[in-house]
C-alpha cells in the first residue's frame, strides 16, 4: 500500500484527475489516497492558497499527485506551484515529450526529455520595484554551484538509466557570463565523468531554432528553470500540445506529479479535457514508486486508446464525440 497526497487542483483539474485516479485503482496497485486542497479551490475554503492540512499531507507521504492550480495573474498571489517546488526543494523537473501516432503535429518519431532546474534562477520570487514610482522594477537570477551540479548530474544519470545517448546543456552563458556561465562550467565539468554519453552543448536561442527544424537530434536537455519552462512548452508543440506532456518534480525525498498545462479555464467543466496528461504523469508516478508493470500497463491502454483514435477529446481528433469521461472509460476497458 502506497500513501499518495492527491490534490486535484482548479478548473479542468477535479475531472482528469478524477479520470487519472480511476485508471490507477483500476490497474490493481493499491494506493491510499489521501485528498488535500490547494490553489483556488483551497483560498475559497480556508483563505489560504496552501493550507497546513495540505503541507502535513505532503510532509506525511512524500509523494503527491497534483492536478493544476490557478494562480492569479498580478501582484499579491505567488504560484503555489513554484512555492511547493521550493519548500520541498524538487529541484529537478522532468518533462517527456514523445510523438504520439494518434496525435495531430508536424513531426514523427520525436523523444525529446527537458530536464529542468526547479528551484533557482529566475524563479527564486526575489523581484521588487527600485523606485518610489514604480517605473524600475528588478528581477534577480540566482545560480548555485550545488544546484547546477544535481541537475546536471541528475540529467546524466537518468540518460544512463534510460538507455539515451546524448544530452544537451542549453545557456546562455555568451551573455550572462556570471549565472549562465556558471551553470555552463559546473555542466562542463559533470559531463566529464560520463564519458559514455555524448554531451552537447548550445546557446538556448539556437536552441530554439534547432528544436523547430530539426528535432530529431535532441535526446535530453538539460537546462536553467526559465530555459526550460520555455523548451518544454515548445517541445509539447512539437508533439502536439500541452494535452499530452506530464512533468515530475522529484527532489531528494519527495515527489510531486502533475501535468505540464494548467487549468484551461475556458474549456473547464465541458467535459473536454485531455486526461492524457496527468494519466502520464501517474505513470512517471508508478514507476517511481516501484510499480513498473502497472506502470507499463497503463501506458499501453493510453497508447492503443489515443492511437485509435475513436474515444479521445476534441484536442486529440476534432471528429471525436468522445469527452473526458468517455476517453477514460475507454482506457479502463483496455486495462
Ligand atoms: P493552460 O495550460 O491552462 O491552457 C492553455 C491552452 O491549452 C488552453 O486553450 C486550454 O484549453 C488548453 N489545454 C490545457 N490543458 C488541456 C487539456 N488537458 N486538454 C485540452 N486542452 C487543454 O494555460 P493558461 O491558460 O496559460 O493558464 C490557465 C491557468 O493555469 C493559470 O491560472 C495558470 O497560472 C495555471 N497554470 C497552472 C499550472 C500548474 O498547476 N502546473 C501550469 C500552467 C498554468
Ligand atoms: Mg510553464
Amino acid at each position: 500500500m502506497h500513501n499518495v497526497t492527491l490534490i486535484k487542483g482548479d478548473g479542468i483539474g477535479p475531472s482528469i484527475m478524477d479520470v487519472a485516479v480511476k485508471i490507477i485503482d483500476a490497474s490493481g496497485v493499491k494506493i491510499n489516497w489521501e485528498e488535500a486542497d490547494a490553489g483556488m479551490a483551497a483560498y475559497d475554503k480556508y483563505g489560504t492558497a496552501i493550507p497546513d492540512q495540505t503541507l502535513i499531507s505532503i510532509d506525511k507521504n512524500r509523494v503527491a499527485f497534483k492536478g493544476p492550480l490557478t494562480t492569479p495573474v498580478g501582484k499579491g498571489f505567488r504560484s503555489i506551484n513554484v512555492a511547493l517546488r521550493q519548500k520541498y526543494d524538487l529541484y529537478a523537473n522532468i518533462r517527456p515529450a514523445r510523438s504520439w501516432k494518434g496525435a495531430q503535429s508536424k513531426f514523427e518519431d520525436i523523444d525529446i526529455i527537458v530536464i529542468r532546474e526547479n528551484t533557482e534562477g529566475l524563479y527564486m520570487g526575489l523581484e521588487h520595484y527600485l523606485t518610489k514610482e514604480k517605473d524600475v522594477a528588478e528581477s534577480l537570477a540566482v545560480i548555485t554551484r550545488k544546484g547546477s551540479e544535481r541537475i546536471v548530474d541528475y540529467a546524466f544519470k537518468y540518460a544512463r538509466d534510460n538507455g539515451r545517448k546524448k544530452v544537451t546543456l542549453c545557456h546562455k552563458a555568451n551573455i550572462l557570463k556570471y549565472t549562465s556561465g556558471l551553470f555552463l562550467d559546473v555542466g562542463r565539468e559533470v559531463a566529464a565523468r560520463y564519458p559514455e554519453i555524448e554531451f552537447d552543448e548550445k546557446i538556448i536561442d539556437a536552441t530554439c531554432m534547432h528544436l523547430v527544424m530539426d528535432p530529431h537530434q535532441f535526446d535530453v536537455i538539460v537546462t536553467t528553470n526559465m530555459f526550460g519552462d520555455i523548451l518544454s512548452d515548445l517541445t509539447a508543440g512539437l508533439v502536439g500540445g500541452l494535452g499530452l506532456i506530464p512533468g515530475a518534480n522529484i527532489g531528494e525525498d519527495t515527489a510531486l506529479f502533475e501535468a505540464v498545462h494548467g487549468s484551461a479555464p475556458d474549456i473547464a467543466g465541458k467535459n473536454l479535457a485531455n486526461p492524457a496528461a496527468v494519466i502520464m504523469a501517474g505513470v512517471m508516478m508508478l514507476q517511481y514508486l516501484g510499480e513498473r508493470d502497472a506502470a507499463n500497463r497503463i501506458q499501453a491502454a493510453l497508447e492503443k486508446v489515443v492511437n485509435a483514435g475513436d474515444n479521445v477529446t476534441p484536442d486529440l481528433n476534432p471528429s471525436s464525440r468522445a469527452g473526458t469521461i468517455e476517453m477514460g472509460e475507454a482506457i479502463i476497458a483496455e486495462l
